[in-house]
C-alpha cells in the first residue's frame, strides 16, 4: 500500500503476525460501520497480546466518524479519511515516532488534490487491477453519503491515468477497471470517451472496464466507444435505483424511468449484445407498494443481466435521513419482503440471460483457481459473467484468454470445460 513498501512493510497473511493493521472502510450502507467495530474488537485483543503495535482506520467511516472513532475505540492509533490515503506512510511513521494519536480528516482543496500513485507488484500480480480516475462526487442523490465523505469531484489528469495503466500492465495485469463515482463527468484533460480510447491503446492490455456511470450524463460517445473499442467490455453498469418517477425525484436522480429506458434502448441500438447491470434501492422513505411495482416493471422491461439490490438505510446528515419521518419510513419487514421479491425476479431473469451461452464457446480471461472449488478454474467473460471451468492450470494460466465450452449455467455463473481444438470464440 502507498509508500509503506518503501518503509520496509511487507504484507502478511495472518493479522496476528502484523505489526501494523490498517482497516479500510466504506460507509455507503450502514452495515460497514458495525463490521468495522467488530473487526476492531478482534484486533484490540491481538494488540493487547503484543502485536500489532499500531492500529489505524482509513476510508469513509473514518472520515464520517473522525474523533468519535477514537472515543469509541481508544486503542486505535490513527484515523484518516480518503483524501489522506496518499500520505499513509508519513502518517504511520508519525504515529510511531510521536507516540500520539493521529487524526487526519480534512479535505484537501480540489485544485491541490493529488491522486495516490499505485505500486503494482509483479511478484503479487493478478490478472485484474483497478485504476482510480476520479475522486469525490458533485451529485446530490438524497440518500447518499459519498458527497459528505469523499468531498468534491476531482478528475485525475489523463496522462497520469494512462501511465498507471502502463505500470499495471507491465506488472502483469491484463484487465483494468477505471473507477470513479460518476465517470461520465470525467474532465481530466479530455472527455471520458476519449480517455477510454487512450487507455485502450496501452500495449498488452487485454480488457478494459469502468464503473460507475450516472444515467443522465451517459452520452452517445461512450456508447459508441463500446462498439468501437475491441478491448472495452461489452458490459455497462448503469444504476437506476428505482422505477418510480416519484421516488426518483425524491432521490434527486435527475431522470425519469422513461428517460432511463431511452438510454438503454439507445445503448442496445449501438451495441446490440451488451450486458447491463444495475443498482436498486428498495424501501426508500415514502415508497409505496405501487412505487415498488414500478421498479419491478422496469426490471422486467430492461431484463438486466445482474443487479445489486439494497434495502434503504439512513446515512447521517443526508437529505433523505432528515426527511424520512415526514416522508414515512418503510417498515423493516416490508423493506426485506420487497428486496426478496425483487431478487427472486432478478434471479429468474439472470437465469434466462445466461441460458443463451449454453452450448456455445465464450472467451474467458483467467483469474486463477475458483475460491469455492479449487479443482475448477475461474474467470470472467466480456459480459462480466463469472465462468467456472474444468481445465489444467498449464492450459489456462492466470491472465490468459481461453475459450470455454459452456455446458450449463445458472443465475450467477456459466459452467463448462476448456474448449479443445481450433476455432475463435463464438462470443467475445
Ligand atoms: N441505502 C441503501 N443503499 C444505498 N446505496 C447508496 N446509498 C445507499 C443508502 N443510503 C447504494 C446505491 C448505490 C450503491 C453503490 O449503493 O444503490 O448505487
Ligand atoms: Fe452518491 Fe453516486 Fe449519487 Fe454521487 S452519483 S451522490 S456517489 S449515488
Amino acid at each position: 500500500l502507498q509508500g509503506l513498501g518503501a518503509d520496509g512493510y511487507v504484507p502478511v497473511a495472518d493479522p496476528a503476525e502484523a505489526d501494523l493493521i490498517l482497516v479500510n472502510t466504506c460507509s455507503v450502507r450502514e452495515k460497514a460501520e458495525q463490521k468495522l467495530l467488530s473487526a476492531l474488537g478482534r484486533y484490540r485483543r491481538l494488540k493487547e497480546s503484543g502485536r500489532p503495535s499500531l492500529i489505524g482506520v482509513a476510508g469513509c467511516v473514518a472520515q464520517q466518524e473522525r474523533g468519535r472513532l477514537l472515543e469509541k475505540a481508544p486503542f486505535v492509533d490513527l484515523v484518516f479519511g480518503p483524501d489522506a490515503v496518499g500520505r499513509v506512510a508519513e502518517l504511520v511513521a508519525r504515529a510511531r515516532r510521536e507516540r500520539r494519536k493521529i487524526l487526519e480528516t480534512k479535505f484537501t482543496t480540489p485544485g491541490s488534490y493529488e491522486f495516490p500513485r499505485a505500486e503494482p507488484d509483479p511478484r503479487r500480480a493478478s490478472a485484474t487491477a483497478f485504476v482510480t480516475i476520479q475522486k469525490g462526487c458533485d451529485k446530490v442523490c438524497t440518500y447518499c453519503i459519498v458527497p459528505f465523505t469523499r468531498g468534491r469531484e476531482v478528475s485525475r489528469p489523463y496522462p497520469e491515468v494512462v501511465e498507471e495503466v502502463h505500470r499495471f500492465v507491465q506488472a502483469g495485469a491484463k484487465e483494468i477497471t477505471l473507477i470513479g463515482q460518476n465517470v461520465n463527468c470525467y474532465h481530466g484533460g479530455c472527455t471520458f470517451a476519449e480517455l477510454l480510447h487512450r487507455v485502450a491503446e496501452v500495449p498488452g492490455l487485454v480488457r478494459l472496464r469502468y464503473t460507475t456511470s450516472y444515467p443522465r450524463e451517459m452520452g452517445d460517445d461512450v456508447f459508441r466507444a463500446h462498439r468501437d473499442i475491441d478491448k472495452l467490455a461489452r458490459h455497462l453498469h448503469l444504476p437506476v435505483q428505482s422505477g418510480s418517477d416519484r421516488i426518483l425525484a425524491l432521490m434527486r436522480r435527475e431522470h425519469t424511468a422513461a428517460e432511463y429506458l431511452e438510454k438503454v434502448a439507445r445503448l442496445r441500438e449501438v451495441v446490440p449484445d451488451v450486458a447491463l447491470t444495475t443498482d436498486i434501492i428498495v424501501g426508500f422513505p415514502g415508497e409505496t407498494e405501487e412505487d415498488f411495482e414500478r421498479t419491478l416493471e422496469l426490471v422486467r422491461t430492461v431484463r438486466f443481466d445482474n443487479m445489486y439490490s439494497f434495502v434503504y438505510s439512513d446515512r447521517p446528515g443526508t437529505w433523505a435521513a432528515r426527511h424520512a419521518a415526514e416522508l414515512g419510513r418503510v417498515p423493516r419487514a416490508v423493506q426485506v419482503e420487497r428486496l426478496e421479491r425483487l431478487q427472486a425476479l432478478q434471479r429468474e431473469i439472470s437465469r434466462q440471460r445466461t441460458r443463451r451461452f449454453v452450448g456455445r464457446r465464450v472467451e474467458v480471461l483467467v483469474e486463477g483457481p475458483s475460491k469455492k472449488d479449487p479443482t475448477l478454474r475461474q474467470g470472467h467473460t466480456t459480459h462480466n459473467w463469472t465462468v467456472l471451468f474444468e481445465g489444467r492450470e498449464a492450459d489456462s494460466p492466470v491472465g490468459s484468454l481461453v475459450e470455454v465450452s459452456v455446458e450449463r449455467a445458472n443465475h450467477f455463473a456459466l459452467f463448462g470445460r476448456l474448449a479443445e481444438g481450433p476455432g475463435r470464440a463464438a462470443m467475445r
